[in-house]
């Protein structure tokens, strides 16, 4: 079982990469293998290569952001028919702050992928570049990788 982890970060802390970090390091230590990558070095034609697709941006403008849906929009519709996937964001915790993860859950929906756990929302706080993960996010990401690692060995 071959997952990738493909995700947008923005901020000089990288929070959405911890995430991605986090995530893949507990897949790895439960058997799988997992290449982690950022967006932009993401070559599209590789994708079909992976049986399970994480994907994964901060929240901008309330949606998840554009490197991450354009990236999203090469694909045709159906494209990953049989293939698994997963979305996770970063956020603010506010009544406005949107949601990149469902956006792109949406989209993974489209592409073909089937939903193998509900998209995994982590906030941040603070301003700026002084934006970091509230606490226990990172501990959230790797119980939600612990279930995931679960599901994809059912
Ligand atoms: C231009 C800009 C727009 C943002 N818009 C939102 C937003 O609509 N909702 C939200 O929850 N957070 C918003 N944020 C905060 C980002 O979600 C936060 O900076 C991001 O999660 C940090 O992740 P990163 O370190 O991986 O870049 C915004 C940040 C920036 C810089």
């Amino acid at each position: 079982m071959k997952v990738l982890i493909v995700y947008d970060t923005n901020s000089t802390q990288r929070n959405t990469e911890k995430i991605a970090t986090a995530i893949n390091e507990v897949l790895k230590a439960r058997g799988f293998e997992v290449d982690s990558l950022y967006v932009n070095n993401m070559d599209p034609t590789n994708v079909k290569n992976y049986d399970c697709v994480l994907a994964g941006a901060p929240t901008q403008g309330m949606k998840a952001t554009k490197p991450m849906m354009q990236f999203l929009d090469k694909f045709a519709q159906n494209e990953f028919t049989g293939k698994l996937g997963a979305a996770f964001d970063t956020q603010l915790k506010a009544w406005w702050s949107g949601n990149a993860a469902e956006g792109i859950e949406k989209k993974l929906k489209k592409l073909g992928f089937k939903a193998i756990v509900p998209p995994l929302v982590t906030y941040v706080e603070g301003m700026s570049e002084a934006v970091h993960l509230k606490d226990g996010e990172i501990e959230k990401a790797k119980k939600y990788a612990e279930d995931l690692a679960t599901k994809l060995h059912q």
